[in-house]
């Protein structure tokens, strides 16, 4: 049993190939104006077809903008308010990845409550209820259909920035393994590692002591029993699915339990949070203009084993779901070399004197880092990315020698 639990979750989660016709007569429970959000890609996709004509078929009135771009831009935001505005909708309607449901999250936020996004970075500061969202992934990756995280690119720094509230959990995910199917070996790769960092990171999230305070306080609380149940689940259904579809985009049975695992990830995390992998992301990111997936997947399990003395137990657990007798961490290691993820950090150019400004500018991102099990400091954080740079897990070596 145990001891701690909490799960904040979409009202309604429809799961199944065939489930996008669902959207239609799931938006008219909200009213007869609707706001349908994707990107340029995805409007010519059959997937969004299937969408737009549900809703036509239920009656309803759609206004479409096709305007959503990655790392959701300023410009992306005020075309999708603007928008939004004119045509004052009854629910949202996402369909697409991270940047479409997170470009939805934020527009319904702004039409809610006005402002500018700035006002919201604090955690917990949306002050309520959002206009209704039904988000329809179209790659499995953000878990974004189930998580209270809206990730935009800030309008004065230009600097990714995250707004956390339960209000922005979408009130429906409609995850229909066939809009995956038309995803890229590239970006199916690096969405669907990033799912596998997030069942993991969420797993391995801090153990924080349980209080009202806690719950009420923030939108992800630390490592507790649904998480975990949720994470392990999803860490099955990655390591099982991930190389199959990369392979064969067309594989539906690998779309599908890749849907699933990065589904239940969301979840997971949506409540229990993430931590140093996706900390040292923004850096690695920001310096490199690689993909958030490529980051968090490659500097993975150099996290996971520089945690190792802390968490030996998740980690054998770790290893027992996704079927590994050589271990989580090379298992981890492994299975992003084949995918295609680059071997190290120097490979993706970063210069080694490089390293501890990045340590120092991903020690700010707090909440993260007081996520991770391990007590971090910028040494730690410099000593993981050197590892990283080098390509080998076994560079922490001197931490491994804890475990006995
Ligand atoms: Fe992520």
């Amino acid at each position: 049993m145990p001891e701690f639990a909490v799960l904040r979750a979409p009202s309604q989660v429809l799961f199944g190939a065939g489930m996008a016709e669902a959207a239609g007569r799931v938006a008219a429970t909200h009213g007869r104006r609707v706001l349908l959000i994707t990107d340029p890609v995805i409007a010519g996709t059959p997937g969004f077809g299937t969408v737009e004509a549900s809703l036509r078929a239920a009656g309803l009135d759609v206004a479409i903008t096709t305007g959503a771009e990655v790392d959701v831009p300023p410009a992306a935001v005020d075309a999708a308010v603007e928008l939004g505005r004119a045509t004052e909708p009854d629910v949202i309607v996402a369909v697409g990845g991270g940047s479409v449901i997170d470009l939805a999250k934020v527009t319904a936020l702004l039409l809610s409550h006005g402002g500018a996004l700035a006002d919201y970075y604090a955690v917990n500061s949306v002050p309520g209820p959002i206009v209704p969202l039904i988000a329809l992934p179209t790659t499995a990756g953000t878990g974004s259909e189930a998580t209270p995280v809206a990730v935009i690119t800030d309008a004065t720094t230009a600097m990714k920035m995250g707004v956390a509230s339960s209000h922005l959990i979408p009130r429906h995910a409609i995850c229909d393994p066939l809009l995956t199917l038309g995803a890229p070996p590239v970006v199916t790769a690096h969405a669907g590692i990033d799912a596998l960092s997030h069942a993991i990171e969420g797993y391995m999230a801090a153990a924080e002591t349980p209080s009202v305070d806690l719950v009420l306080g923030r939108p992800q609380v630390g490592k507790n029993g649904l998480s975990d149940t949720l994470a392990l689940t999803a860490a099955g259904h990655i390591a099982a699915h991930l190389e199959r579809a990369v392979e064969d985009g067309d594989d539906l049975e690998a779309r599908t339990g890749m849907l699933y695992g990065s589904l239940l990830a969301g979840i997971a995390f949506g409540n229990s949070g993430v931590s140093t992998a996706h900390a040292l992301q923004f850096a690695v990111g920001a310096a490199t203009h690689t993909s958030h997936g490529l980051g968090t997947g490659l500097l993975l399990p150099y996290v996971m084993e520089f945690n190792r003395p802390a968490r030996p137990h998740d980690l054998a657990e770790l290893a027992r779901v996704m079927r590994s007798p050589g271990g989580a961490v090379e298992h981890v290691h492994a299975l992003g070399q084949r995918i295609g993820l680059p071997a190290s950090l120097a490979e993706i150019g970063i210069a080694q004197e490089d390293l501890r400004g990045m340590a120092e500018s991903s020690f700010n991102f707090k909440r993260l880092i007081d996520n991770n099990p391990r007590e971090l400091d910028i040494d730690a954080l410099e000593r993981i990315l050197d590892a990283a740079w080098h390509g080998d897990p076994a560079r922490l070596e001197e931490v491994q020698s804890v475990r006995s």
